[in-house]
């Protein structure tokens, strides 16, 4: 590991490049943060029926997600008891139980062992199949999101959400029946580190201009006016930043929710249509975030663009490479040619080939892989952008940044990073619940700022 132990300095906002290459850190991920945080699984629109499930991985575990007979979902590692092979290698179906390849043992749709070949004959009935399930997931859904978590003493999905659940309500909820995901997702390798996309999505809204400067011309519309981060943006009015509880985050640009559509009609007359009744649930504030475009990442891995309607899972596959999986994000409500046009744009933007993700892939390896040479990884990353400029807010939750193009998100979801790297248990994260915001001193940068516009 760095010789500099300091792996994330939140007080000057810096990182050690150690944090995008060394296997330590890495394995310190899996163990503090992957097993014990709750990671997404998917959505309820995946598996609609009873027997419907997917498999997915929470980090390098695989885990089956399945709709329960009863309505509800259940979630088991996907490796059998027996010798350990994997249970089921399909992606997703419809089934009643779920037989090992290997010897035949049978699995129920909650993970239990229920059958085993010949298990008079040759276990001589001494075979406790009670002990012998499926390791279970703890499984919570939030908005028709379902969510996994291997650890019992985390706090439940709703607490681990937190404030952000604030934003996520404005569209999870949003108008009439929330969100969707499409499936099946698209999958694809990516050679970098998973933090490198999550950071992207959380914050990154100073790349937009620039690494995507000649797609935004292209495709013209809302965001165009960013190609080139010329000087003119009016940076001060240029939509928020936000990070909450548990370092997640997002970055909304005003009244650009379809800005990267090139065919839009379905998506926009939905927002007209529905905005009168987010605004009538949430208020103004968040009706402005509706119309918004969002960058979003929930900690750990999970990413998406409302708006653009890209949602990715950044499964890591060790420190140098993810797998990336792409859904699209829909409203429940859209009609069927709406979400089919939201989805084909999606695609074009950010699915595996699209126009924007192409242009982001080469920056995700290339961030990474530079810190192969041991002089540039002991040197250090700087997310400093925004300082002071940031704080509570009166209205807003969590701690709020003048403009979508900074770094308080990043900050946000570093500090929190390093906070699971370095508790021993849940119970050390909750001691931090009412001190976390202390690494944004500048309490006072909103009222002062709106007072002055007043
Ligand atoms: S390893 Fe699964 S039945 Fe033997
Ligand atoms: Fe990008």
């Amino acid at each position: 590991m760095s010789s500099d132990a300091t792996l994330v300095d939140t007080v000057n906002a810096s990182q050690s490049r150690q944090v995008f290459w060394d296997e330590d850190v890495y394995a310190l991920e899996i163990e503090r943060i992957f097993s014990r945080a709750w990671l997404m699984l998917g959505h309820e629109s995946l598996v609609p029926k009873p027997g419907d499930f997917i498999t997915t991985y929470m980090a390098e575990d695989k885990v089956i997600l399945s709709h329960q007979s009863d309505g509800t979902f259940r979630a088991f590692i996907n490796s059998c008891s027996h010798r350990g092979n994997q249970i089921c290698h399909a992606d997703s179906g419809n089934a009643k139980a779920f037989v090992c390849n290997y010897h035949g043992w049978v699995f129920g749709q909650d993970g239990s062992l229920v059958d085993v070949p010949l298990e008079s004959r040759c276990y001589h009935n001494s075979l406790d199949k009670q002990k012998l399930a499926a390791k279970s997931v703890r499984v919570e859904t939030y908005k028709g999101f379902i969510f996994g978590c291997h650890d019992p003493e985390a706090p439940s999905l709703e607490d681990y959400l937190g404030e952000f659940r604030y934003y996520l309500d404005t569209i999870w909820e949003g108008a009439g029946g929330g969100m969707e995901l499409l499936g099946p997702p698209m999958k694809s390798l990516l050679q970098c580190n998973w933090k490198v996309p999550a950071e992207n999505f959380i914050g990154d809204g100073y790349h937009v201009g620039w690494t995507h400067a000649a797609a935004l011309s292209q495709i013209g519309g809302e965001l165009a006016g960013l190609a080139g981060n010329r000087a003119d943006i009016p940076f001060d009015d240029l939509g928020l930043q936000f990070t909450t509880r548990h370092g997640h985050g997002f970055g909304v640009i005003d009244n650009a929710a379809a800005g990267l559509h090139i065919k839009r009609e379905g998506w926009t007359k939905f927002l007209e249509d529905t905005r009168g009744e987010v605004r009538r649930k949430f208020g103004p504030e968040r009706e402005r975030l509706y119309l918004g475009h969002w960058n979003c990442s929930i900690f750990p891995n999970c990413s998406f663009l409302y708006g653009t309607n890209t949602f990715k899972i950044w499964h890591p596959r060790g420190p140098h490479e993810i797998e990336v999986w792409t859904y699209t994000i829909v409203p429940r409500d859209a009609d069927p040619a709406t979400k089919s046009m939201i989805q084909r744009e999606a695609i074009r933007t950010f699915g595996t080939a699209g126009t924007l993700e192409s242009d982001d892939g080469e920056n995700m390896s290339s961030a990474t892989y530079i810190n192969r040479g041991v002089i540039t990884r002991n040197g250090r990353m700087n997310s400093t952008m925004g300082v002071g400029y940031e704080g509570p807010h009166p209205v807003y939750p969590g701690i709020v940044g003048i403009s979508f193009i900074g770094e308080t998100s990043y900050r946000g979801f570093y500090r929190f990073w390093k906070e699971m790297i370095d508790a021993p248990d849940w119970a050390s994260v909750k001691a931090n619940d009412d001190t976390w915001d202390s690494v944004f001193p500048n309490r006072n940068f909103w009222n002062e700022k709106l007072n002055a516009a007043e």
